[in-house]
């Protein structure tokens, strides 16, 4: 185990150290660092200035009709799942817990007997965010609903009940956070120091990230920068060997290996700071978020693989759409007392479900095990679309 840095070091002082002791570093390992690194890293750090305000801000922070959506999607897999007397719903990366207060609040109203059947586990890396999940869930933790994990073994899923307990695995904007590798026709990008500067040095690729991209992406062709996320496969294949009855929902920016074939999201990496999207990672490690877009055929085929079946892909507009419509969005209006009030709430749901907001470029992905396919086949969020 890696000895903590006291806080006094900074996070690039620390990185410096670990090239002067070990040589180059992957690029995956300086992301790990830069996002993940429990002191400095930005999840740590910058555990304040998430929502409307900060850096980013995902879905939750927009309108709690996308908790109350995807609570009403859930009770309709429990029930797809005869409505045992027990479910474990398990959020990776829930940051503030505001999707998690959505779902419970909103399925408390709503649906009681699924209500009865939740535990609700939130597993969160970030030992700042972390912190906060008991303010921002007290009711649900006075009542034992919610489960915190302590920390440790962030790379496993941790789930609370027995593995015959079914099982539902959450995941937005998770996976767009997770350390990728780069690889160029040059090699695979390290981090070295030069003149005490980080300096970017290519070195050869493992067969098997190359291997990787022959199957799910595609090889980078001159002046092109592709990303490998092996450790979203990895996770992939973790999340699947716990779900022995369940599904799994993805919901992310993503692409298919077709549209990399097609040209599209070649290089994806961004960083973010203060609003705007810089080109450069190496600025202030530790103060900006590095995020990719998800590679969905990667994910698809490590839960096939693992024996899950998976549905097509839709976008986040066709799935929240589909749920929606049952009652033309009264979820979303509920709690509305005047006009002004509606068209405001009219306004935050277009941003969710236009291709302009997030509609279009966020997809969604469903893998099931141990689910009758026909009633996977009447859930609401697949009753719009064939994806890709
Ligand atoms: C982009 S934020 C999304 C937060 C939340 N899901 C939302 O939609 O608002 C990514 C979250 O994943 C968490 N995370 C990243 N890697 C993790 C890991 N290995 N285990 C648990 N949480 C992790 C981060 O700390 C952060 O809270």
């Amino acid at each position: 185990m890696r000895a903590r840095k006291a806080s006094t070091v900074s996070l690039r002082q620390q990185i410096e150290q670990e090239i002067r002791q070990h040589g180059p570093i992957p690029f995956s390992r300086y992301m790990r660092l830069c996002l993940f690194d429990p002191v400095h890293g930005y999840y740590a750090s910058h555990a304040g200035q998430f929502g409307k305000a900060g850096d980013f801000y995902t879905s939750s922070d927009i309108h709690a009709v996308f908790g109350r959506l995807l609570a009403r999607q859930f009770d309709e897999i429990w029930r797809a799942l005869d409505r045992p007397p027990r479910i474990e719903i398990l959020e990776l990366g829930p940051g503030r817990g505001l999707f998690a207060r959505d779902v419970l609040d909103w399925s408390r109203k709503k649906f009681p007997d699924f209500f009865a059947a939740i535990t609700y586990t939130l597993q969160e890396s970030s030992p700042a965010l972390r912190a906060k999940l008991p303010e921002t869930l007290r009711e649900h933790v006075d009542t034992q609903k919610v489960n915190i994990p302590a920390a440790g073994s962030e790379d496993q899923p941790k789930r609370r009940l027995a593995a015959a307990t079914p099982l539902i695995v959450f995941a937005n904007e998770f996976f767009d956070a997770l350390p990728v590798e780069i690889l160029s026709p040059a090699g695979k990008l390290h981090i070295t120091l030069e003149s005490s500067r980080l300096h970017e040095v290519w070195l050869p690729p493992l067969a098997d990230e190359l291997e990787f991209l022959d199957r799910y992406g595609v090889l980078p062709e001159a002046n092109e920068r592709i990303e490998v996320p092996v450790v979203a496969r990895e996770w992939a294949n973790r999340i699947a060997a716990v779900i022995a009855r369940g599904v799994l929902l993805v919901i992310d920016y993503g692409y298919t290996r077709r549209e990399q074939v097609a040209g599209r999201h070649r290089g994806t990496l961004m960083a973010y700071r203060q609003h705007s999207v810089t080109s450069d990672p190496y600025q202030a490690p530790g103060e900006q978020d590095l995020t990719a877009h998800v590679n969905f055929s990667a994910l698809a085929s490590a839960c096939e693989l693992a024996g899950m079946r998976c549905e097509k892909l839709r976008t986040q507009a066709q799935f929240l759409m589909g749920i929606g419509e049952i009652n033309q969005f009264a979820d979303a209006f509920e709690d509305c007392r005047i006009p002004q009030e509606r068209a405001k709430v009219a306004l935050q749901l277009k941003h969710l479900v236009t291709p302009d907001g997030m509609g279009e470029g966020f997809q969604v992905l469903m893998a099931s095990r141990d689910v009758d396919p026909a009633q996977i086949a009447t859930l609401s969020g697949l009753s719009f679309g064939g994806g890709s």
